[in-house]
């Protein structure tokens, strides 16, 4: 296919689906620009772009539940494609990807676009450095460029339905913990968690507070990831529970990529 112009576009908390979106991107080697959709004035359905024929968009999300993040659908419902070919790549930390990555090629289908290929591909779990810590790893980004390459030498067509795994109906979502992140007093009120946070959770006057309800918090582990002194933290019983059930249940072994072409 004719490739003029490669569009990245992603949500990305913890840098796991830019870093595959960007290997992938590269590795075609046109002008590319960036759709990055993970802080809220960059998510204004307003402002999502429309894309043409010689276009080609690769939209890497992380997988939350086994499913498409519910903040990232607004934005995602406003792009309009027009026969645009486009990758759907799933990021997602060792357990499964489930019925994501089909939920991504409906979804951008619906939108005009043309799924063309997609990828199930893990990245560090944003609970923890047990889970996949270190990826994706330099063959993890090689593999991605070497898939992405064979894509972009097909003839374009629609990757025929099943190709991607997932089941139809998708899988139900789960409810989620209440819980926002907590500040120990190494925070020197740099402000960076609450002007990162993806949903603005975190209050700018005083960053050891929540700006809104903690069942608003994503629980992405952005606040956890950047904080340049290590202050934020997710504390409690249930949650430290849950991340040692994730622990035991899927830190080993390290899945492999999947690619679907
Ligand atoms: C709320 C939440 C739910 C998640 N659910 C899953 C899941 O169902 N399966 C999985 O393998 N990883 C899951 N993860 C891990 C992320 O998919 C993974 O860490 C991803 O690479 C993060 O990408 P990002 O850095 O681009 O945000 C979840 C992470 C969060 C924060």
């Amino acid at each position: 296919m004719e490739i003029k112009k490669v569009s990245l576009v992603y949500f990305s908390a913890t840098n796991v689906s830019k870093k595959y979106a960007v290997a992938m991107g590269k590795a075609l080697d046109k002008e590319m620009v960036e759709y990055d959709f993970t802080l809220p004035a960059d998510r204004d359905p307003a402002k999502a772009p429309s894309f043409g024929p010689d276009d080609f968009v690769i939209l890497s999300l992380p997988i939350y539940g086994g499913r498409v993040p519910t903040i990232c659908l607004e934005y995602l419902n406003a792009l309009k494609g027009d026969n645009t070919p486009c990758v759907v790549v799933g990021t997602y930390g060792n357990r499964d990807f489930d019925d994501t990555v089909v939920e991504m090629e409906d979804l951008m289908t619906e939108k005009g676009f043309v799924v063309v290929g997609g990828a199930a591909v893990v990245g560090r779990h944003s609970f923890s450095d047990e889970i996949a810590g270190s990826r994706p790893n330099e063959e993890d980004l090689a593999g991605a460029a070497e898939f992405i390459k064979l894509v972009a030498a097909k003839d374009g067509k629609a990757l025929p339905k099943g190709t991607i795994p997932g089941n139809r109906p998708y899988k139900e979502k789960g409810g989620s913990m209440p819980l926002g992140p907590s500040t120990t007093d190494d925070c020197i009120n740099c402000k960076l968690c609450a002007k990162k946070c993806p949903n603005g959770v975190i209050s700018l006057e005083n960053p050891k507070e929540l700006a809104k309800d903690p069942t608003e918090c994503l629980r992405c582990h952005r606040c956890v990831t950047i904080c340049p002194k290590h202050a934020k933290y997710f504390a409690g019983e249930g949650y430290k529970a849950m991340v040692d059930r994730c622990i035991a249940g899927f830190a080993k072994p390290d899945k492999e990529n999947k690619y679907f072409m």
